[in-house]
């Protein structure tokens, strides 16, 4: 049975991490996602609103509402966000001409976020490992029996089986912010340690690895986190999303065409600056 783990749940105050979503800034970044995208939207359909009162055509308002919002959605970071700026639009479009009641606007609301709490849109929603994507990993970085493995955001679970068939021996751990996606890892993953919470408000220290499938923005806090918390010689492997400016151990072509960026944590004096936690 998955059971909470003292080290996960421990609360850090003055020494948490820079904010993923800006590098630093924690007050700024919750302005970026997802109020970006609502602000997108919503400008959308303020101009039509606008056009339409002043007595502009259907077609004309609802097409300058587009075009507003697929200028604003080259705004976002990544090409995920700027296809859902631009395609929610159109699709508000399609749900508005249905005949829904209110409430069931907010019981999706309210699923959403239930799903999604606040943190995990500013780090990364649910996209699982895909199966066999961290075979190679062992290989690359072996680790001694009995070694503990966090999986930080294990989402679902995936990336805890595939850490569990790298590392059939290591103790696998995993924290992740969305109750509901909690639950089924537990259901899934009985072979780990899993405890609901933030993965920059958890400590680091105590494992050999810890694996992220996050965000770009994510990877330069949580490099300065781990060479904050982890020991020298432990690692961090990232799907997909390379730490900026920092020369990896390996990288790894995985199953299903995606990079496993790993790092190495240096001794204390080999640190750079870059990897200071902001305070
Ligand atoms: C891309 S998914 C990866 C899931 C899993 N690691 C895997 O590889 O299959 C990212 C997960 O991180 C979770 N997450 C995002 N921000 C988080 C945070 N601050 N603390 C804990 N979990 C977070 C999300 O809810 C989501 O389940």
């Amino acid at each position: 049975m998955a059971v909470a783990h003292p080290d996960l749940s421990r609360a850090a105050g003055a020494d948490l991490p820079a904010d993923p979503a800006d590098g630093g800034g924690r007050q700024a970044a919750s302005w970026r996602w997802p109020l970006g995208l609502l602000a997108a939207w919503g400008l959308g359909w303020l101009l039509h609103a606008a056009l339409r009162a002043a007595g502009t055509a259907q077609w004309v308002a609802a097409a300058a509402g587009l075009a507003l919002v697929l200028l604003l959605a080259r705004r976002a970071a990544t090409p995920l966000r700027r296809s859902v700026v631009a395609l929610g639009y159109p699709l508000s479009w399609l749900a508005a001409g249905t005949a829904l009641p209110g409430w069931a606007w907010g019981a999706a609301l309210a699923a959403l976020l239930l799903l999604y709490p606040r943190r995990a849109w500013r780090d990364a929603p649910l996209f699982p490992t895909p199966a066999g994507a961290l075979d190679g990993l062992a290989a690359a970085a072996p680790l001694a029996a009995g070694v503990r493995v966090l999986d930080a955001g294990c989402g679902l679970g995936d990336g805890l089986l595939a850490l569990r068939r790298a590392y059939p021996l290591a103790q696998i751990e995993g924290i992740e912010s969305s109750l509901p996606l909690l639950l089924a890892a537990r259901l899934r993953c009985r072979f780990a340690r899993l405890c609901g919470g933030d993965l920059w408000r958890c400590a680091w220290s105590g494992y050999a690895l810890v694996y992220l499938f996050q965000r770009p923005e994510s990877m330069a806090p949580a490099w300065a986190k781990a060479c904050a918390e982890m020991a020298p010689g432990s690692r961090l492997a990232s799907l997909e999303f390379a730490v900026p400016g920092v020369a990896p151990e390996a990288r790894l072509a995985c199953a299903g065409g995606r990079l496993l960026w790993l790092y190495r944590v240096p001794p204390p004096d080999r640190i750079s600056s870059a990897a200071t936690p902001r305070r």
